[in-house]
C-alpha cells in the first residue's frame, strides 16, 4: 500500500505530461484551466487505490485515472453552466470565464480525451473498461437530467432524491474503484463490492457537498454558498426540512422555492434558518454517517487485509469530516 499523498503525486505527475499548448487555444485554454484548479482529485485516487489493494502496480491504473477525473472535471463544465454556477475551486466558472459555447465544446472536447484514455489497454480490459465507464457515463447523465427535472417540481421523495444522486454522483465514484479492480484482474466477486463500497460513500459524499452548499464557510468553499437554494435544488436538506417542520414553514419553504427572487440573500438565510429550525442539517448529517457506515459493513465481506481495510476506512472518514 502507498499512501494518498503517494497516489496523488503520482497522478498529477501524469497530469502534467498531458497539458501542452493545442490549437485551437479558445478550445484547449479552458481545458487546461479547469484541470488544473485543484480540486480534491478523489477518484483518480480511488482508482489507483483500487488497484494497488487488489495486487496491480498501481501505476497501470494511471490512464484510467486519468479517465475518470478528465471525465469527472467535464461533467463539472458542463454542471456549472446548468446550475448558472459563478464559482468553481474558488475561481471563475469556464463558462463566465469565457462564454456559454466554449463551455460546452470544450466540454465536450474532454469527454472525448477521457475516452482516449482508455485506448492504453488491451483486450478484454480495454473492453470491460470501457463498457463500465459508458454505462456508468449514461448514468450520470440520467442523474444530471432528474436534478434539473427536480427544480421545477414539487412532489420530489426522499428515495427518488437518492436515486438522483446515486446515479449524478455515487456511480463516478463507483467506477472509479471498480476500474482499479478490472485493472487488477481480481475476482469478479472483488470487483463488485468495491463497486457498491463505491457506491455508499458517494452517496455520503454528495449528502455532504448538499450540506456544504448550504453550510460551507464561503472563505474556504470554493463554490458559491447558497447556490443550490437560489436553484431551487431539491436536496436532502429542503426534503428533510418539508418533512419536519411546521404547518407555516412548509409554506414558506414551497413558496421561496417556487420563484426566482431578486435578492438571493434573503431567500438564501431565511431557507437556511428554517433548515436549523426544522433539524434537517442534523438528519442530513446523520444520513451521511448512516451511507459511510454502510459502505464500511461492505468492507467487512471484502478478502483483503486488514491494513488494506484500514486504509479505505480512513479515506472514507476523511471524506465525511471534509470542510470543501
Ligand atoms: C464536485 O465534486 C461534484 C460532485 C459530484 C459533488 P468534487 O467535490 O469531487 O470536486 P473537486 O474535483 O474536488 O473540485
Ligand atoms: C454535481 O452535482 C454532479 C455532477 C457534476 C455530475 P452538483 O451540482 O451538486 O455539484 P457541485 O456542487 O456543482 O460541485
Ligand atoms: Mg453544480
Ligand atoms: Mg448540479
Ligand atoms: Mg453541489
Amino acid at each position: 500500500m502507498h499512501s494518498i499523498d503517494q497516489y496523488r503525486d503520482s497522478f498529477l505527475e501524469e497530469l502534467n505530461k498531458i497539458t501542452v499548448d493545442k490549437e485551437p487555444k479558445n478550445l484547449y485554454e479552458p481545458v487546461t484551466y479547469i484541470l488544473n484548479l485543484g480540486g480534491k482529485r478523489l477518484r483518480p485516487i480511488l482508482t489507483l487505490m483500487s488497484a494497488d489493494i487488489f495486487g496491480a502496480d498501481y501505476k497501470k491504473g494511471l490512464s484510467a485515472a486519468m479517465a475518470v477525473e478528465v471525465f469527472h472535471n467535464f461533467s463539472l463544465v458542463h454542471d456549472d453552466i446548468m446550475d448558472d454556477a459563478p464559482l468553481r475551486r474558488g475561481k471563475a466558472t469556464v463558462h463566465e470565464k469565457w462564454d456559454l459555447n466554449t463551455g460546452i465544446l470544450s466540454g465536450d472536447a474532454m469527454l472525448i480525451e477521457a475516452y482516449r484514455f482508455l485506448e492504453s489497454y488491451n483486450g478484454d480490459q480495454f473492453k470491460k473498461l470501457v463498457s463500465l465507464f459508458s454505462t456508468t457515463a449514461l448514468q450520470v447523465c440520467e442523474g444530471q437530467q432528474y436534478d434539473v427535472d427536480f427544480e421545477t417540481r414539487d412532489d420530489v421523495s426522499i428515495p427518488e432524491y437518492l436515486k438522483m444522486i446515486e446515479y449524478k454522483t455515487a456511480v463516478l465514484v463507483a467506477a472509479a474503484m471498480k476500474m482499479g479492480a478490472v485493472i487488477a484482474e481480481t475476482t469478479t466477486e472483488n470487483e463488485d463490492l468495491i463497486y457498491d463500497f463505491g457506491k455508499n460513500l458517494g452517496i455520503a459524499f454528495q449528502l455532504q457537498d448538499d450540506y456544504l452548499d448550504a453550510f460551507g464557510n464561503p472563505e474556504t468553499f470554493g463554490k458559491q454558498v447558497g447556490g443550490d437554494i437560489i436553484e431551487n435544488k431539491k436536496t436532502y436538506l429542503y426534503l428533510k426540512a418539508l418533512e419536519q417542520s411546521s404547518a407555516a414553514e412548509q409554506n414558506s419553504l414551497d413558496q421561496l422555492f417556487s420563484i426566482q427572487p431578486t435578492n438571493t440573500d434573503d431567500k438564501v438565510a431565511t431557507v437556511k434558518a428554517i433548515f436549523v429550525e426544522s433539524k434537517a442539517d442534523l438528519a442530513t448529517k446523520q444520513a451521511i454517517e448512516e451511507y459511510t457506515n454502510k459502505a464500511f459493513a461492505i468492507l467487512d465481506k471484502l478478502v483483503i487485509t486488514i491494513d488494506k481495510k484500514e486504509a479505505l476506512k480512513q479515506f472514507g472518514l476523511w471524506l465525511m469530516n471534509r470542510k470543501v
